[in-house]
């Protein structure tokens, strides 16, 4: 369960000034202790009834720009976009109800209804407008996941409960798990982010909650389509320095996208398969549970494919 922040801040701060804090205290938001401090600011900001309609109404203005350093859906407004050289970005989120007409034009998916989740990265949030999102929150221990599809997840719940208008939360990364419930109403939220170079490199994951397992991992890792490039032709030597990754890199999603690179570039199922087999004994486990799913995905697909 998300840490709940208790506070009574009756005061209201700009956006603005919400960044400045951040940026003159150098707000460490990696640590959970750091962020804890920072966020009596995110409710005063939370307590600022107009800076977003007159931010979106400004930007509207000048509608060719209009967050153009966004990557989100539209569900997701910037106020403070990520930039390599701080430690935080700051946005709003969209939770409309499940009657509404943003839920009916776009479904559920897009705003992240129904999808079991947790995160790699720590955020503060504060219920900003509206009722508030519901979400049944479990806990997990990140460290004693593999991470492969289908491994018990050892979900522990904790209650159901919603992001109430002025309520203050530490979502902690690897720790706090959400299965997110429409709000019951159009609602908003105010998030302070992490913005840590290490979040692409550590697993986001996805829940079957009827098993208790691991979906799947769901955070962008870009490796796999570098790697399908570099072995498009192996006159740099690119097959030794992939397979070198494969065996050596530190992190086991990474390894693991080199050896589906690696055995995407074969000629054959058979070719594939064997390339596959190779790597059977990796020490980890997310490795080898992985690349067993691979190999009997592989040869159903011949057996149908032959039949
Ligand atoms: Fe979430």
């Amino acid at each position: 369960m998300p840490y709940v922040i208790e506070h009574e801040e009756k005061e209201a701060i700009s956006l603005e000034e919400l960044v400045e804090y951040l940026v003159d205290n150098n707000i460490e938001t990696a640590k959970h202790e750091e962020m804890i401090e920072a966020a009596p600011m995110l409710a005063k900001l939370g307590n600022n009834p107009t800076f977003l309609s007159d931010m979106v109404t400004k930007e509207l203005h000048n509608y060719s720009e209009f967050q153009d350093e966004n990557t989100y859906s539209s569900q997701v407004i910037l106020l403070h976009p990520p930039r390599p050289d701080i430690r935080f970005f700051v946005r709003a989120n969209i939770w409309p109800g499940k009657a509404d007409y943003l839920t009916a034009l776009n479904g559920t998916d897009a705003f992240f209804y129904h999808r079991p989740h947790d995160h790699n990265f720590n955020f503060l949030t504060v219920g900003y407008h509206g009722p508030g999102y519901w979400s049944d929150y479990y806990e997990y221990d990140y460290g004693d996941i593999d991470g492969y599809a289908g491994e018990d997840a050892q979900l522990r719940f904790i209650e159901r409960s919603r992001l109430d208008k002025g309520k203050l939360m530490l979502y902690r990364a690897h720790v706090d798990v959400h299965d997110q419930l429409p709000a019951d109403s159009f609602s908003v939220s105010l998030n302070i982010m992490e913005n840590s170079i290490k979040n692409p490199f550590l697993d986001q994951y996805s829940y079957d909650l009827k098993n208790k397992t691991i979906k799947g991992i769901i955070n962008q890792n870009n490796t796999d389509s570098l790697f399908q490039l570099a072995l498009m032709s192996d006159s740099g030597n690119s097959r030794d320095v992939i397979e070198h990754i494969a065996k050596n890199h530190e992190f086991s999603r990474v390894r693991l996208n080199a050896i589906h690179a690696l055995a995407s570039r074969q000629y054959s199922v058979e070719q594939a398969v064997s390339v596959l087999n190779s790597y059977l004994a990796a020490p980890s486990a997310l490795v080898r549970k992985t690349v067993e799913q691979s190999i009997r995905r592989m040869e159903q697909h011949n057996a149908k494919v032959k039949a």
